[in-house]
């Protein structure tokens, strides 16, 4: 295994490359990393990099996101099929019916989705900069928020704002159940149940805190505490025991797994910066509309 890590990082070095992990990363993957975090910390890594190339281990949308903000630059994804079942569950034909039937309403979307969805909405954001960007708009404004309903119903309630949620969820959070962490919370009465907003309402109603991955990470450092429950994917954990070795973790359950941020490994990362593979460029035209949405964003955070 070490030869793999070693030619890595000799062909980052001869390619002048970048490696940037999502927190949901196998283990071995987050480590050869040059940055792991959550999805706006990747964005905004790769929106200053000086690398010619970016090698991003995560799924298909950050890749986009990341051609987006650097359309000079080689974007690779070291497995094509690495995509994101939540970003497909809307199509550019359905967002346009819906902008139609809601013509003032202003489309806030959710980075998980593909960049034609992204080039037709007017602002977007991550989970950590959500309220905050959902705020920026005056309240008397409609808002048509795409495609998480849960991020979204989260928001919502939070800022006690209705808005026309869209009908996409995360399969990998709603495997996460209220009842999972009630038995887990009678074992280890004691723990913080820290847990993402792509879960269900009932879930995030059990929680002491509800962040991104970064976030969750960052709260689990800060935080006295000495057990946590962790409500999101389970390749989060790897990051939390390696920064808080004398504290107790505890995955709601091991089902949580999402199989696509799943599929990059060490040695596709190496086939990766061998090969070239796998490109992803956005289209001109549909880049210079998503990136309006993106950089509002950025400003924003
Ligand atoms: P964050 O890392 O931005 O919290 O995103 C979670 C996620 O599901 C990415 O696919
Ligand atoms: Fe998509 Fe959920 Fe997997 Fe994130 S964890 S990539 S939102 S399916």
């Amino acid at each position: 295994m070490s030869t793999i890590i070693e030619n890595i990082k000799d062909l980052k070095t001869k390619r002048n490359a970048v490696i940037l992990a999502h927190n949901y990363q196998r283990g071995d993957v987050q480590d050869i990393a040059d940055f792991t975090g959550d999805s706006l910390g990747l964005s905004q890594q790769a929106a200053k990099t000086k690398a010619d190339i970016i090698v991003f281990c995560g799924v298909h949308f950050m890749a986009e996101t990341a051609s987006i903000l650097c359309p000079d630059k080689m974007v690779l994804l070291p497995d094509e099929h690495a995509g994101c079942p939540m970003a497909n569950m809307i199509t550019l034909r359905q967002l346009k019916i819906k902008k139609n039937e809601h013509p003032d309403a202003k489309v806030v979307c959710y980075v998980n989705s593909t960049a034609a969805i992204k080039a037709e909405s007017d602002i977007c954001c991550t989970s950590s900069n959500a309220m905050k960007i959902v705020s920026s708009i005056p309240k008397d404004q409609e808002i048509l928020f795409i495609p998480d309903k849960s991020l979204g119903g989260y928001v919502s309630s939070k800022l006690n704002r209705p808005m026309i949620l869209w009908e996409g969820y995360c399969p990998t959070h709603h495997r996460i159940l209220s009842e999972h962490i009630i038995s887990l919370k009678a074992k280890h009465p004691h723990a913080k149940i820290v847990v993402h907003p792509e879960c269900t309402p009932d879930v995030i109603a059990l929680a002491d805190h509800v962040a991104s991955t970064t976030g969750i990470a960052k709260y689990c450092k800060e935080t006295d505490a000495k057990e946590f429950i962790i409500g999101t994917e389970t390749g989060i954990l790897h990051r939390l025991k390696k920064e808080n070795p004398q504290k107790a973790f505890y995955a709601i359950t091991l089902l949580a797994d999402c199989s696509n941020m799943k599929l990059i490994s060490l040695e596709k990362v190496l086939w990766s910066l061998e090969d070239l593979v796998y490109q992803v460029k956005v289209p001109d035209d549909i880049a210079a509309k998503a990136r309006v949405a993106i950089q509002k964003m950025l400003d924003l955070s």
